[in-house]
């Protein structure tokens, strides 16, 4: 156990009440999943990546875009996943729909823009023409086509559909027509979350990153916080992310980062440093209160001061503190939904991750980074930085990346976190690997590579989705 844990089970100010979100102190234990090695060919198997796409990526929700994203009629986003390039956009009749954005004549991508707003989508080729609501509008020189001799068929030739849906804010798409609501997939994770109100969280950055591995590393990468001691040597400064409690929700699963403290694998936890001040007294978002700026006590303490201050102000503020538990007010809720997304936040803001395969090289992967901030209700949508796809083998500045919406000192975290994809994807292939020796710190990743079986094997599929429990011990 961190030592932190202990110190705020043992906090006399530990408000003893009851909160929608289960807090993870004291911890739940996790069913054993066994010691197995975890092999390096799904890393760099083309028949591998195959499996995944055909019976996990197709098959299982993902995440698209804002939902504010699609704010008028027209309005439309175009997103790619493995092979595949969705076209997403809002009626004239204002439903959203998703399709796979690919002319019907002769197969050409349809919309080549990113974003924008239009009420006809036109194949730059030939000219076929669609409605925004996906039915074509024009077979360009319709009197050429025998085929169209008694009419021409509008049914089949409209654009292919992807099944869409919202959850927290987010538009997200499921390739299988037939799949269960996004709610009903997140399950008990997303009902967790539910208290963040992420429908009125603003996005103020968004960037990819193209890394020369395989997704499934970056996915490893985020999703345990054993690597900190020595992957991150300034972050164990104002965090914690030694022995932390880890929970496995079903084909989910949710780990606690520990905020403005000091870890333990640090000797002097008690000294307010130049850089311990920075990342936890100063007002980090310019909306928020700054009671912990003339904090004097010990580094590794801010956190119960900042949960006092937060809970003293639960009922004078639009953050919904009140109905968050104590570790909620401050600590790093990290939750990832199968296969590909990771929501990680305190209730000021947070992080999406996303991670996406290449369409056909299992060498490559792209990683999506959403900056998200809960601002105060009424403020308009923020502009941002535009959208760039950030390419390792061009040499990646990721404080560049960033502008100024991220603390350079997490950008170097973010760079620090990358720089180890090219040298994991080689390493996996080599004939020495005897495979991957996973901790019980690194639990997420076991699962999660279990699940991705599980579904390949059909042995669990988005109809038959283990409860929210099923990996949980039991009292
Ligand atoms: S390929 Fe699109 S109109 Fe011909
Ligand atoms: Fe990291």
């Amino acid at each position: 156990m961190a030592k932190i844990e202990r110190d705020l089970l043992e906090w006399p100010e530990r408000t003893e009440r009851s909160f929608p979100t289960p807090a993870f102190i004291p911890r739940v234990g996790n069913v054993d999943l066994g010691l197995d090695r975890l092999d390096g060919e799904r890393y760099y198997s083309p028949e591998f990546m195959q499996a995944e796409w055909d019976k996990v990526w197709t098959k299982t929700w993902q995440l698209a875009a804002r939902v504010d994203e699609f704010s008028e009629p027209g309005a439309f986003y175009v997103h790619e996943l493995g092979k595949e390039s969705f076209l997403f956009v809002r009626g004239d009749d204002d439903e959203i729909r998703g399709f796979y954005n690919l002319c019907q004549h002769r197969g050409n991508v349809l919309c080549q823009a990113d974003t924008g707003v239009l009420d006809t989508f036109t194949c730059p080729f030939h000219g076929w023409q669609w409605n925004n609501d996906g039915t074509l509008k024009r077979a360009a020189g319709a009197e050429l086509f025998r085929q169209f001799d008694n009419g021409i068929p509008t049914e089949e030739l409209g654009l292919p559909a992807v099944k869409v849906d919202t959850w927290g804010g987010w538009l997200w798409f499921n390739m299988d027509l037939e799949a269960i609501p996004v709610k009903d997939y997140l399950g008990e994770a997303g009902r967790q979350l539910e208290v963040y109100g992420f429908e009125g969280w603003h996005l103020i950055n968004y960037q990819t990153f193209e890394w020369n591995g395989n997704w499934k590393h970056a996915w490893d990468a985020f999703n345990e916080s054993y690597h900190f001691a020595e992957l991150h040597p300034d972050m164990i400064e104002f965090g914690e992310g030694h022995d932390i409690p880890i929970e496995l929700l079903g084909i989910h699963s949710r780990m606690l980062n520990f905020n403005r403290t000091v870890s333990q694998v640090v000797e002097d936890r008690d000294t307010m440093t130049d850089l311990r001040a920075h990342m936890m007294l100063r007002a980090q978002e310019g909306w928020r209160d700054k009671e912990t700026a003339s904090f004097s006590g010990k580094a590794k303490d801010v956190h119960l001061e900042e949960i006092r201050h937060r809970r003293s102000i639960e009922e004078d503020t639009y953050l919904p503190y009140k109905q968050m538990n104590d570790e909620q007010l401050v600590h790093q809720y990290h939750y990832s939904f199968f296969p590909g997304a990771t929501m990680t936040q305190t209730p000021e803001g947070g992080a999406v991750f996303r991670y996406r395969p290449h369409a056909t090289d299992p060498n490559i992967c792209y990683y999506d980074f959403f900056i998200l901030a809960h601002l105060p209700p009424g403020i308009p949508k923020i502009e941002r930085p535009p959208h760039r796809v950030h390419r390792h083998v061009d040499g990646i500045d990721y404080a560049a990346a960033f502008g100024n919406t991220f603390d350079p000192i997490l950008a170097n975290v973010l760079r620090q976190d990358g720089s180890n994809m090219t040298t994991m994807q080689a390493g996996v292939k080599s004939d020495a690997f005897k495979g991957m020796i996973l901790c019980d710190q690194e639990l997420r990743i076991r699962h999660f590579h279990m699940m991705i079986d599980e579904f390949i094997a059909g042995s669990i599929t988005t109809d038959s989705l283990p409860p929210g429990d099923a990996y949980l011990l039991k009292d």
